[in-house]
């Protein structure tokens, strides 16, 4: 087996996600991408148009809201990787409303794949990073999970909430010599924000310190950095890559 450092990405194939798998790679980790069942296609055609191809990546279906699925695909994958060193809980969706419109299905489906995956992903993992002594997991939270964010009530409470289970989990993990951290972008340039209605999106970065969106590099960067050898003293943490949107 590879002496390779070995990081699993949820929904590898989004905008953050991608530069978090480009930039592992490019400094010599050994990466496990996945994507929703049934997109297999789309995900070798994401491997080719992102130049991701070679030998220290491999894609894997995992529905991170199935919880059910998430435990038998993982305890498959994790016998045979046989270790972990990183988790990227990268996997998101937004489904935004106003709360007096949202409906239960909006609420319910974010919950599912930003919260409720952390527990299904996180436990499997966290339990082997425990036996082998080591591991880093990294949860990308929100700035809108710390600051409330009009329309966004669901987002902001599973964003908020991952937060808190980064700080409990980080309290569990220490002696095991598991650190566990968020990273809580601001606005990035992403799929996901450039969706935002054009007349939303200008009134958002109007309010923005630094007045542009985060690049998915700045944001991948402070992801290597929890997980590489100058992050090993961290934990419990939220690292925020704001552009000053959220200041105390
Ligand atoms: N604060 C106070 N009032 C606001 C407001 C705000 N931030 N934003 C809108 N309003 C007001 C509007 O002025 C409007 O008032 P009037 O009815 O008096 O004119 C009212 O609220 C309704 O606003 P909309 O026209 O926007 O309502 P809508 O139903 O058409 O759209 C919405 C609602 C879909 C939630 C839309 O407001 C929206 O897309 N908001 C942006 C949500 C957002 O930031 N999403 C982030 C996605 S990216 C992401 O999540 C990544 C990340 O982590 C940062």
């Amino acid at each position: 087996m590879s002496d390779k450092k070995i990081v699993l990405v949820t929904g590898a194939a989004g905008g953050i996600g991608t530069e978090v798998c480009r930039l592992f790679l490019n400094n010599g980790y050994k990466v496990v991408a996945t994507h929703r069942p049934g997109k297999e296609e789309q995900a070798k055609q994401w491997l080719q148009e992102e130049k991701l191809n070679g030998n220290d990546i491999q894609l894997l279906a995992l529905d991170v809201s199935d919880h059910k699925a998430v435990s038998e695909v993982l305890s498959e994958t994790l016998r045979d990787l046989g270790r972990l060193d990183v988790l990227v809980n990268n996997a998101g969706i937004t489904r935004d409303s106003t709360f007096k419109k949202m409906s239960w299905d909006q609420w319910q489906q974010v919950m599912d794949t930003n919260l409720n995956s952390l527990f299904s992903v996180t436990q499997p993992i966290f339990n082997l990073m425990c036996e082998q002594g080591s591991g880093r997991i990294i949860n990308i939270s929100s700035v809108n999970g710390l600051k409330g964010q009009y329309g966004q009530v669901n987002y902001s409470a599973a964003k908020a909430g991952m937060i808190g289970f980064t700080k409990a989990l980080a309290a569990e993990g220490a002696r095991f010599g598991v650190c566990v951290n968020a990273v809580a972008p601001g606005y990035t340039a992403t799929p996901m924000v450039t969706a935002i209605r054009e007349d939303v999106l200008d009134s958002i970065k109007a309010t923005i310190p630094m007045k542009r969106l985060a690049t998915t590099e700045e944001v991948a960067g402070a992801v290597l950095y929890l997980a590489g050898e100058h992050g090993g003293y961290v934990t419990g943490e939220t690292l925020s890559v704001n552009g000053g949107l959220y200041m105390q």
